[in-house]
């Protein structure tokens, strides 16, 4: 028998910066952020339309600042692609992308620039992964939840089949640039859906951060800034700190933590036609699961009681009526998504789960009564906790 043996490591290096006016010409973060022998680079922005209809003075500025970055940058096209979950299922969007990547001649060492909310970064960051086979790309978030989580992370993708996040590549940006002021736009629903992810991070990791949520719960809900950016730059860096020293950043291995209350919340994403908001199926996946480690006998009651008061608190969803959907006897259809979320990850099913707030713990399979009483337990109070519901 012969064999050639080969190993070898890519080391990665990307920051997340904090800013304010991005796009002001005095501001020279994003033209620091690009490199190349070859200067000026080409640049491709891509930008949400949720973003473009909010800031209509974005296009005009987006030019005279490149303009003003002459030698950085230059500047080939600026696209409106469609804002929310549907630009993750939008062939013809994601085609015009790798269409605009064609046309103006962007290869690995041009940029191509997102700006826009969770969504559309997955779906922009996708094409630019798959285009040439990686294209230079930086991540500009605009919401809550691509700020604090996923435009700071590796993943990028693209639904198909029905299936979230069925196609999709890890591909770490060359830069994530938050900009607190795109986030005076954003509507109160999307102001709030992002600090689920922070909610999440902080039950399985931090304690004190949890505690700190609560803290500026009110002011979280009265759009005080200072308590958000408090928020997000704390959440992004649990978030960046568990990619980086976790061992396992393309999630090679079946443990995925950061995915903790997310079974359930992919599941109503897709039972609800994504009518709700990621954040708010996490906000339910939260709760839908503290409740099972409760029934388990690992959360105490006053531990639980937190968590559900703060969903509560923040004008979050505890339920929708997907949730309670059976279409057989003792069987809430919402279960499929245990094994949906282990295909999705292959190997082991593994979900993470909370002993006590700060701490989190994985499981491989899933007690279908004790996860019914949760689930029932909700549906009991549905008249109260549905209240919420998107
Ligand atoms: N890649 C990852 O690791 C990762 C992690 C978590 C979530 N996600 C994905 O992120 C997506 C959810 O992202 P999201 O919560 O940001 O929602 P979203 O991208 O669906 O955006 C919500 C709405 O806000 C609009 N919008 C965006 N920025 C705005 C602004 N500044 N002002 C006004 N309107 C604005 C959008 O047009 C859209 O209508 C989901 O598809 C989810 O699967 C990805
Ligand atoms: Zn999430």
């Amino acid at each position: 028998m012969k064999q050639i043996s080969q190993r070898f490591s890519v080391t990665y290096h990307y920051a997340a910066y904090f800013t304010e006016n991005l796009f002001s010409i005095e501001n020279s973060l994003l033209a620091n952020t690009i490199f190349s022998e070859n200067l000026p680079a080409k640049c491709l922005f891509v930008v949400d339309s949720g973003v473009a209809e909010a800031w209509p003075q974005l296009t005009q500025a987006i030019r005279q600042h490149t303009n003003a970055h002459a030698d950085k940058m230059h500047l080939t096209a600026i696209l409106t692609t469609e804002g929310g979950e549907n630009a993750k299922n939008n062939q013809q969007a994601l085609h015009h992308i790798l269409e605009a990547i064609h046309t103006y001649g962007i290869c690995r060492h041009s940029y191509l620039i997102a700006i826009g909310g969770g969504a559309v970064l997955d779906m922009a960051g996708y094409a630019a992964a798959i285009a040439h086979r990686g294209v230079r790309h930086i991540r500009i978030p605009t919401t809550v939840l691509a700020q604090n989580d996923s435009g700071v992370g590796v993943k990028n993708s693209f639904n198909a089949f029905g299936k979230k996040n069925f196609l999709g590549t890890f591909q770490p940006p060359v830069a994530v640039i938050n900009d607190s002021k795109f986030l005076e736009t954003l509507s109160q629903r999307d102001w709030l859906s992002g600090i689920s992810e922070a909610i999440k991070v902080a039950l399985i990791k931090d304690a004190t951060f949890f505690e700190q949520i609560e803290k500026d719960a009110n002011a979280l809900t009265a759009r005080d800034s200072h308590a958000m950016q408090a928020l997000i730059y704390r959440c992004a860096e649990l978030h960046m700190e568990h990619i980086a020293q976790n061992g396992d950043p393309f999630e090679r291995g079946s443990a995925r933590p950061l995915d903790f209350g997310h079974w359930a919340a992919h599941k109503l994403e897709s039972m609800s036609n994504y009518r709700i908001r990621h954040g708010e199926a996490v906000a339910i996946g939260i709760a839908l699961d503290c409740l099972y480690t409760f029934y388990e006998g690992y959360l105490n009651a006053a531990d639980l009681n937190r968590v559900i008061m703060l969903i509560k608190q923040l004008s979050l969803p505890l339920a929708i009526p997907e949730l309670f959907r059976q279409t057989s006897a003792n069987h809430y259809d919402v279960m499929s998504g245990i094994d949906e979320f282990r295909e999705h990850l292959g190997g082991k099913l593994t979900i993470t789960l909370i002993r006590s707030i700060g701490e989190g713990f994985e499981v491989h399979q899933i007690n279908e009564a004790s996860m019914q009483k949760a689930i029932d337990w909700l549906k009991q109070q549905s008249s109260e906790v549905l209240q919420n519901q998107p």
